[in-house]
């Protein structure tokens, strides 16, 4: 396996309810490196870059003023395999469907309050790093 990088969020409902250290903690607890990090609100314009794949979906407009609706956290994360044990980390879209132990399962709120956003491959990861840090950062 290969060592990668991969973009994780806080996303505005994980800071609103303060549980931002307690996942930090089990992104640490499950060996990732933290290379990057930063707590910045974004804009409509950036929210609507970010998602611009989902431009055509019915939850555009919700998704990107929820994500424009408080602060994020920003990180960049890095070990082996990276992308597809963050995403596992996360749990499924869905927190009801989520698998037990995973932090949407404990604690995100809905579908669209789902607490984080991990990368979904690498393309996905080597455009979204870009999105929120310069290799200065790094
Ligand atoms: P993410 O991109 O945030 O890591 O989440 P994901 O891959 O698990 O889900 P994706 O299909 O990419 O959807 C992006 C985000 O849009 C919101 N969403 N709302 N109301 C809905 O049916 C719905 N579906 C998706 C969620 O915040 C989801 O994480
Ligand atoms: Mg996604």
């Amino acid at each position: 396996m290969t060592i990668e990088r991969t973009l994780g969020l806080i996303k505005p409902d994980g800071l609103e309810r303060g549980k931002q250290g307690l996942i930090i903690d089990r992104i640490l607890q499950n060996g990732f490196k933290i290379l990057a990090m930063k707590q910045i609100r974004l804009t409509k314009a950036q929210a609507e870059g970010f998602y611009a794949e989902h431009a055509a979906r019915p939850f555009f407009g919700s998704l990107c003023s929820y994500m424009t609706s408080g602060q994020i956290i920003a990180m960049t994360l890095e070990k082996e395999n990276a992308i597809a044990d963050w995403r596992k980390l996360m749990g499924a879209t869905n927190p009801e469907k989520a698998d037990a132990g995973t932090i949407r399962k404990d604690f995100a709120v809905d579908m669209e309050k789902n607490s984080v956003h991990g990368s979904d491959s690498p393309a996905s990861a080597g455009r979204e790093v870009p999105h929120f840090f310069s290799n200065l950062e790094f």
